[in-house]
């Protein structure tokens, strides 16, 4: 079958030409229009966001979804501080330049943290109210994968995963719920697991990532438990196989991937980031205001086979 570039905001991608219309419909539509009609619950305004890992890939989507479901304060919460600024700029640019929003209406700010550190994320969290007023909606979307034989995969390099993926997801979650809970309001955590905490990726080796993954999950079901008498809600969103930076990595180190992964996903592609935008959406608003220790589950189908 032929295949066809699909431009999404993050990559062109090239699909089977019987996907490639419905793909190029969803990034087409997600590009800057006013909406008449949506329903009120799904709405972002008046939500002050922190998106970890927002200056590419999902966090990045994520921060655009919330942009347009009407939310006007965002933190970039990244490892270097200068692409979390320079991410944070490029965003009120390209959104008031595009009059989907009016010049000085979006309050994005750039904070570099290195989430593994417990330091680093008190001290990012720290200065958030401040600058964009307290944080009632988190996603933690930072996060690493490595391919390693798990005879052959180097200690520390698992420690640094555990540290990023698994420990700096629980230091942030405790950064945002503890505000929420010395002020008595109410919240919505989204932590970024993966479909790989349900299943085991095939052919490459990734042990300590799925583990992580599957701990990501877990947390969320943990804190949303203790936290749901006091109004902070806690989900997972767990994509498949999304076409961003790390996937890149992994398919550029072995390209032959690519074909076993669109095989063994029941809509036979890789998904676009554009396609989390709902989920992440309805997470972070009241939509799911009776949603809590859940996982959603964006991947194609991956886990059902
Ligand atoms: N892309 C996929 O197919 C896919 C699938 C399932 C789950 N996920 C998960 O989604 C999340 C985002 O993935 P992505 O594809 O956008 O990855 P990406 O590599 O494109 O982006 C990850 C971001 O996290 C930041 N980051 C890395 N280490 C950090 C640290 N120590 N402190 C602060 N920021 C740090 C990076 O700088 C980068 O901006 C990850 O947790 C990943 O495991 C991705």
């Amino acid at each position: 079958m032929a295949t066809v570039s699909v431009f999404s905001r993050t990559f062109r991608v090239k699909f089977k030409s019987s996907s490639a219309h419905f793909i190029r419909g969803i990034a087409s539509s997600s590009r800057l229009h006013s909406h008449t009609r949506s329903l009120k619950e799904f709405s972002m305004a008046n939500k002050v966001a922190a998106v970890t890992g927002g200056a590419r890939g999902l966090g990045n989507m994520f921060c655009r979804a919330f942009i347009e479901a009407g939310c006007n304060s965002i933190a970039i919460i990244d490892l270097h501080e200068q692409e979390a600024e320079t991410a944070a700029k490029a965003l009120i640019h390209e959104y008031e330049t595009a009059g989907a929003v009016q010049r000085g209406e979006l309050n994005v700010i750039g904070v570099g943290c290195d989430v593994a550190s417990e330091k680093s994320v008190q001290s990012a969290f720290g200065q958030l109210q401040s600058r964009i007023g307290r944080v009632n909606a988190l996603v933690t979307a930072a996060g690493i994968v490595e391919n390693f034989p798990a005879t052959e995969y180097p200690t520390p390099k698992i420690q640094k995963l555990f540290d990023i993926n698994v420990h700096g997801s629980f230091f942030c979650a405790r950064e945002v719920a503890k505000s929420l809970l010395g002020h008595g309001e109410s919240g919505s955590i989204i932590l970024i697991s993966s479909m790989s905490a349900n299943i085991v990726n095939q052919p490459q080796l990734q042990t300590p990532y799925n583990a992580s993954k599957a701990a990501v999950k877990h947390m969320a079901s943990s804190l949303a438990v203790e936290w749901a008498k006091s109004g902070i809600r806690v989900n997972a969103l767990s994509p498949g196989y999304m076409m961003t930076k790390l996937t890149e990595k992994v398919l550029e180190e072995n390209p032959k991937l690519k074909e076993s992964w669109h095989t063994l996903t029941p809509m036979g592609r890789m998904g676009i980031p554009e396609e989390l935008k709902g989920a992440i959406v309805f997470l972070a608003s009241d939509a799911s205001s009776y949603v809590t220790g859940s996982e959603i589950r964006v991947d194609g189908g991956y886990c059902c086979v």
